[in-house]
């Protein structure tokens, strides 16, 4: 079994997570996730990794009485389950300095969007592909990037993108963005499995293949 262990953060569907653990099941990632976890006890990621035996666990701060309590429960289970990294898929709360400083350059977002376009607080979901609709930009597509303290903003480590058709509309712009992620970032995670990623400030350099 590969011993690079992803924790998942996700909010919702998770069709990202789910792409991930294809990706590792088809041998195209040399990970494994160790846990899945979500602030929303009905996000649709928990009950798929439930059925796949994933640990899935609903983790929020409102269940702690301080930020701090809750942080320290997010760092204990983190390192119960041998996070090596993690991974942010559809993840709509902000990451605090804790875990920041405790994985530094080993926290993962993916936004779909080409940052840093069409980014901040605010753009997730539909409001992204409106925003690039309403804009006339001819291409868009799907960013990886390193997580900071503000929202979209940390270093990139890829981007992939799609073309704009003049009949595109929210939905079909969100098909093809979302099926981009799911290709995007299973690569992007093998890249830190693989220790290529070397970070200078804001620039991420790829290092070659040994
Ligand atoms: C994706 O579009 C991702 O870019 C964004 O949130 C969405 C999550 O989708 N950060 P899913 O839950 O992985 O299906």
């Amino acid at each position: 079994m590969p011993t690079f262990s992803l924790a998942v953060f996700a909010s919702g569907h998770g069709s990202n997570c789910q792409a991930i653990q294809t990706a590792i099941e088809t041998g195209r990632l040399d990970a494994r996730i160790g846990v899945v976890i979500s602030n929303n006890p009905n996000a649709g990621v928990l009950a798929w990794a439930k059925t796949i035996a994933l640990p899935a666990i609903h983790v929020s701060s409102d269940q702690f009485a301080t930020t701090m309590d809750f942080h320290n429960h997010l760092l204990t289970m983190l390192s119960d389950f041998k996070t090596d990294m993690i991974v942010l898929a559809g993840y709509l709360k902000k990451i605090g300095k804790p875990l920041l400083e405790a994985f530094p350059g080993r926290i993962l977002n993916i936004h779909p969007a080409l940052l840093p376009s069409f980014g901040g607080k605010g753009m997730f979901g539909r409001h992204v592909h409106e925003a690039v609709l309403a804009s006339g930009v001819r291409l868009t597509g799907v960013t990886v990037h390193l997580v900071d303290e503000e929202y979209d903003r940390g270093p990139i480590v890829m981007q992939a993108a799609v073309d704009v058709s003049d009949d595109d509309t929210v939905e079909s712009l969100s098909a093809k963005v979302l099926s981009l992620e799911h290709r995007t970032y299973p690569l992007a995670i093998q890249l830190f499995v693989d220790g290529r990623v070397e970070i200078a400030g804001r620039k991420v350099r790829i290092r070659n293949k040994q």
